[in-house]
């Protein structure tokens, strides 16, 4: 495995609409690979989560590890999640605002309004159909990671630019005040 390089704000592969990856095509080494890089790549840079175009691979792949996770459920009992093809439901329109950082925004985070609860339908790195529920912080990193694909990034989702911040205002001001 090999850590990747990942595309910073600006570069024009964070634009594009990712391409579907054909579900035989899914077992292949180069697809395997791919995702197995994305996991070292995402873990080595503590992300909670990773989408192929922001390693410059206009993809339908992302892969989420939410460590904070508290409820693991029994439709979705690991924390490490492979989403291949992605498409979401919106299960509630009640939207909560957390902060959010990215990785091809480094060290900045701003509050971003989400969907509390979704259903999720993807391709798992094996090719077996998942669907599932998600909410809370998975929920959030799961469209976080689905507008990568999309060509969007998490400052267009913010209700105002007020909250956008660098990491180190955010852990002096902010930080503490967010903890519930
Ligand atoms: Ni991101």
């Amino acid at each position: 495995m090999s850590l990747l390089k990942v595309a910073r704000l600006g570069h024009p592969v964070l634009r594009d609409i990712a391409k579907p990856i054909p579900v035989r095509e899914i077992p292949g080494s180069q697809i395997q690979r791919l995702i197995d890089n994305m996991i070292e790549t995402m873990r080595e840079y503590e992300g909670a989560g990773l989408a192929a175009p922001q390693v410059h691979e206009s993809l339908q792949i992302a892969v989420i590890d939410v460590l904070e996770y508290p409820l693991k459920t029994k439709l979705n009992p690991t924390p490490l999640t492979v989403l291949i093809n992605p498409s979401l439901t919106v299960l509630s329109e009640r939207l909560d605002e957390d902060w959010e950082g990215c990785l091809s925004i480094p060290d900045m985070r701003g509050l971003v309004p989400r969907y509390q609860k979704i259903k999720v339908q993807a391709y798992d790195q094996s090719g077996n159909l998942l669907d599932f529920k998600a909410q809370g912080l998975q929920a959030r990193v799961i469209q976080h990671e689905y507008d990568h694909l999309i060509g969007k990034v998490f400052p267009e989702r913010m209700r105002s630019l007020e909250s956008l911040c660098y990491l180190k205002e955010f852990s002096k001001y902010w930080k503490k005040q967010n903890k519930d």
